[in-house]
């Protein structure tokens, strides 16, 4: 795999629209509480949208791992999102990734995580984001000296290394980001390429050594 798709950071437009954000938006903040769950980990809400089964935690668990992927009892509230899914995201991952919401209330920031196990680091394992609501300047990820690289305040859509110990920073508003990893881990292909290759900032950040408590005990 070539450089160009493991930077840690990568602004790169989808084409979604301001309308269609709106949308999404107001989709999500009208999903009922049944659909939520809390992330300790992380330290945030989820909302499972688009993925193989049942989930616990954040992930699918046992056998419902290898289920069919399909929306969720959430996800098909969200017709707007789902639409933006199957005509805009879909098509540049083969397969298709697992699509879940992150919200963090008001004055409230993330844990610093990896989104993978220490041995998978350095490996093709790329994220896609979506913000719908929210600063998204507070993104920052750990380098060699554990200081904090804070991404531009300018992107709201990108894909990132979900190997890399990042967090958000707590943010004045509530924030609502539309989150996609596994299967899909950045692979090459056509459409995905062009992005990367006509993304408006990337880059790369040099490696901490790993703390323990940076790892989800769920991918242990
Ligand atoms: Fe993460």
């Amino acid at each position: 795999m070539s450089d160009l798709h493991n930077d840690t950071f990568s602004a790169i437009d989808i084409g979604v629209t301001e309308q269609e954000k709106i949308d999404m938006l107001d989709e999500v903040r009208d999903l009922p509480p049944n659909v939520h769950h809390f992330n300790d980990f992380r330290g945030c809400t989820m909302i499972s949208i688009y993925n193989g089964g049942g989930l616990l935690g954040g992930r699918e668990t046992g056998s419902k791992r290898d289920g069919v992927f399909d929306f969720s009892a959430g996800g098909k509230m969200c017709p707007t999102l789902m639409r933006v899914c199957r005509e805009k995201i879909f098509p540049f991952m083969n397969p298709p990734g697992r699509v879940t919401i992150l919200k963090t209330a008001p004055g409230t920031g993330l844990n610093v995580h990896i989104d993978t196990t220490e041995s998978e680091i350095g490996n093709l394992h790329q994220k896609y984001r979506l913000v719908l609501n929210g600063n998204v300047g507070k993104l920052y990820f750990i380098d060699r000296d554990y200081n904090r690289v804070y991404v531009p305040p300018h992107y709201d859509s990108y894909s990132m290394d979900g190997g890399h110990p990042h967090s958000i920073d707590p943010d004045e508003e509530e924030k609502i980001t539309l989150c996609i990893g596994v299967p899909w881990h950045g692979a090459s292909n056509k459409i995905y390429d062009k992005m990367i290759k006509n993304s408006a900032f990337r880059m790369t950040v040099s490696r901490p050594k790993i703390l323990d408590e940076w790892q989800d005990p769920a991918l242990k």
